[in-house]
């Protein structure tokens, strides 16, 4: 079953291009373009006028990698679709009443859809809201990968992000499915209202289509590379830094979190720009430090907070494009290369050097990778 891969872990990072491909069959209007002005949407996600006309807000809620996903969301609503969004631990939410906002569109995101929590998070939502004026009323969305699920009972409408089902306890290819069911959500909604121009929508699609491809050309070109820098922390490391910024903190804290459920190797994650307000106390020769250096908006400010990482000795590892890699090259000792892409759609390409380097550090230390101490794939107590 495992296919001739050491784990399923593995297997499913192998599979995240094949992944990508099916949701951009099922979701995208292939009949969509930019110059025809057209009258319909260029993703099909099925969403009712109901759940997305007069939105005024979006919150999500979601536990762990699926949050992480949410984060890369919010930014997304935010700068694609013009919606302020909110993101919380769904723990945190339903013990933590908000002001109730009128026309708000509630997103759960949950692979297994049986996370006690955030299905907890969504009842209480839509509880506290049904005896409120109807504008007040809950719409509630899941992201799930399993359409049969508690959370795809409970909501209005899902998306399905087709992953197929996930075995190893870290998730990596659901991951991916859920961050492209937000750029859909995102597209669908920026279309409605009109948030940004066909075009653009036209070329984000455009760098979604390129995605399986790129993710192929990393597991190509870098996985060996990637298996060798492993063999670096395998035995004195006992704890990591990564950084990130804007759509990329995300998958700072992403990569953060695959390296410490695997490997058990203490790690954390900083918004790059907040480093010398405190955690920067940390680094010295012994702490290697993850940038994710994408090029775009930020990428000149990463690269001089991964600079200022440098100057306490630290191994900088940059996780950049190969266009930028020899210029980078000056400032990082180990670069994993991603292929030329823009900013908006980064995140899907750069978080799998990230799985790959966390796959190796504990499979090269003899750690059960698809199920590590103390966790459980499906979180479904409290
Ligand atoms: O099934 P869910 O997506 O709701 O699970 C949420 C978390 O328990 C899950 O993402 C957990 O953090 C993973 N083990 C991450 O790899």
């Amino acid at each position: 079953e495992k296919q001739g891969f050491r784990h399923y872990m593995l297997k499913e990072i192998y599979e995240q291009p094949a992944v990508v491909r099916s949701s951009l069959d099922t979701y995208i209007n292939l009949n969509w373009h930019a110059d025809e002005n057209p009258d319909y949407s260029p993703v099909n996600i099925g969403l009712t006028p109901d759940m997305t006309d007069n939105l005024e807000h979006i919150q999500i809620v979601a536990c762990g990698t699926s949050w992480h996903a949410a984060l890369v969301g919010k930014y997304l609503l935010e700068q694609v679709a013009g919606i302020p969004t909110t993101v919380d631990y769904a723990s945190e939410f339903r013990y933590s009443p908000k002001p109730v906002i009128p026309n708000t569109l509630t997103i759960g995101v949950t692979q297994s859809g049986e996370t006690a929590d955030t299905i907890a998070a969504l009842e209480s939502e839509r509880a506290r809201r049904v005896n409120l004026d109807p504008k007040y009323h809950a719409r509630l969305l899941a992201i799930t990968n399993r359409a049969e699920s508690t959370i795809a009972q409970i909501c209005d409408c899902i998306i399905d992000t087709q992953a197929g089902i996930e075995i190893g306890v870290a998730a990596t290819k659901t991951f991916v499915a859920q961050t492209m069911g937000f750029y859909f959500l995102a597209l669908d909604l920026a279309y409605r209202r009109q948030a940004v121009s066909n075009q653009r929508i036209s070329e984000i699609v455009e760098g979604l289509r390129q995605i399986p491809s790129q993710i192929e050309t990393i597991l190509d070109t870098q996985a060996d590379a990637i298996e060798e820098l492993a063999h670096h922390f395998t035995n004195e490391t006992e704890d990591f830094i990564f950084i990130g910024r804007g759509i990329n903190f995300p998958i700072a804290l992403e990569g953060a979190l695959k390296l410490k459920e695997i490997s058990y190797i203490h790690a954390e994650a900083y918004p790059a720009g907040e480093m010398k307000h405190g955690p920067i106390a940390l680094l010295d020769n012994k702490v290697p430090v993850v940038a994710v250096a994408m090029p775009g908006s930020v990428y000149d400010k990463v690269i001089s907070n991964a600079q200022e990482a440098k100057a306490r000795d630290a191994r900088l590892i940059g996780v950049t494009t190969a266009m930028n890699a020899t210029e980078a090259g000056h400032t990082f000792d180990d670069i994993l290369t991603v292929p030329e892409v823009d900013e908006i759609v980064s995140p899907v390409l750069a978080v799998v050097p990230l799985q790959i380097l966390s796959y190796h550090i504990a499979a090269i230390k003899g750690l059960d990778v698809d199920q590590p101490r103390n966790l459980a794939k499906s979180v479904t107590v409290e």
